[in-house]
């Protein structure tokens, strides 16, 4: 913000009201924000579907092909799917891509209640005991419910599914406060005081009654989207690197929110999952992740690899295709990586975000930058 002038900024503003990319609470209250799949599981650092919405409405012509190469827990590929176009995400965590398939994937609505009920029928306990990272962030009891469940999961169709709802039920029963869910860094054994609800809270003790809510809760949501989502229409979700997958095309546009240097660890904020369900874990290919810090080295390592992602999705599009980058740029970084990248920036909006969770309460700006390539 420093080098930008006050007016400027409020002409972008204003330009961005115009296309209302700005809401209250009270607009959109979080059940909105949250729709359908959009909570099947928990992802800090997701883009609000509305606002993908918009942009789609605008810039993609209805049955275009949309790609996101950061596509995190697949904002863009489920909005897509419900406004008529198809989309390809890429992503370098593992239960992203896992997340992403199960919320875009065909599901079969008669099987699934059946498949999931079935699951919910015979939760029970392991007679394994718990080691390492299970031991030491469960309580006995909801670990042993977790690795029953887990060890159930290959039975059935829609194990990926079943993964997910595994997923959630552990993120809600680990030993935490419930003021630090999203990186916890030591377990919390005794009832502790609570400043989200203001009272003594104890430690969740039991894994199984998270799990009997979130599979009904799960089927409530996919059958919900998938009355929703366009016929014919489909998500293609590729596990990989962008700076190196293959990429098919031609693509009619690119809408993506990059990773941002040292915000979030992507990989970290699952790591219950990665333990869990043993995914694969990519972590030293992610991008701007916070472990890798801000030093000039790495903030310019960022730089290349974000512009090198965009260069490389930029010759998938089809001509005079949009690329929307969704970012808040506090570092003032982005001009300089789409001009590497070889596009000519149109327009920046710029996006009043309103933050109402928690700790991380307050109020910022969002870009987004809507850039063309250079002929
Ligand atoms: C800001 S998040 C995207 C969130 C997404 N818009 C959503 O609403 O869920 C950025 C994502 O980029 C992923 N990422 C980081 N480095 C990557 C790389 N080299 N290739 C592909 N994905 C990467 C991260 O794992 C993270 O999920």
């Amino acid at each position: 913000m420093a080098a930008r002038t006050q007016a400027l900024l409020y002409e972008e503003i204003a330009r961005a009201d115009e296309l209302e990319l700005s809401w209250s609470e009270a607009e959109l209250p979080e059940r909105e924000r949250t729709k359908h799949v959009h909570r099947l599981h928990p992802y800090l650092g997701k883009f609000i579907p509305q606002l993908v919405e918009r942009l789609l409405t605008r810039y993609v012509r209805p049955g275009g092909h949309v790609l996101d190469p950061f596509a995190g827990s697949g904002t863009t590929l489920v909005q897509a799917l419900e406004s008529g176009c198809d989309a390809t995400g890429v992503e370098i965590a593992a239960f992203n891509a896992l997340l992403m398939q199960v919320k875009t994937g065909r599901h079969d609505a008669f099987r699934l209640q059946t498949e999931l009920r079935e699951a919910g029928a015979r939760l029970g306990r392991s007679r394994q005991a718990p080691q390492g990272f299970v031991r030491e962030w469960f309580a006995p009891t909801a670990a042993r419910e977790l690795l029953h469940f887990r060890d159930l999961v290959a039975d059935f169709e829609h194990a990926d599914v079943l993964r997910v709802v595994l997923a959630r039920a552990a993120r809600s029963a680990r030993l935490t406060t419930h003021f630090d869910l999203d990186f916890p860094r030591s377990p919390q054994r005794e009832p502790y005081w609570c400043h989200k609800h203001r009272r003594t809270c104890r430690p969740v003790s039991e894994a199984n009654k998270f799990l009997a809510r979130y599979l009904e809760d799960t089927i409530a949501r996919i059958l919900e989207f998938d009355r929703l989502r366009t016929p014919g229409r489909a998500a293609r979700v590729l596990h990989g690197d962008a700076c190196e997958v293959d990429l098919e095309g031609p693509f009619d546009a690119i809408l993506t929110s990059p990773p941002y240097p040292g915000l979030i660890d992507y990989h970290e904020q699952h790591r219950y999952a990665y333990e869990l369900l043993g995914l694969d874990d990519r972590r030293e290919r992610e991008l701007g992740a916070a472990a890798k810090g801000t030093s000039r080295r790495a903030l310019e390592v960022y730089s290349r690899g974000i512009a090198e992602v965009l260069r490389r999705c930029t010759k998938r599009l089809a001509p005079e295709s949009p690329v929307l980058v969704v970012v808040n740029d506090r570092r003032g970084l982005y001009p300089a990586i789409l001009d590497d990248a070889g596009l000519a920036v149109e327009e920046r909006l710029e996006r009043h975000v309103n933050r109402r969770t928690g700790r991380r309460a307050g109020e910022y700006f969002e870009s987004v930058f809507v850039a063309y390539a250079r002929s």
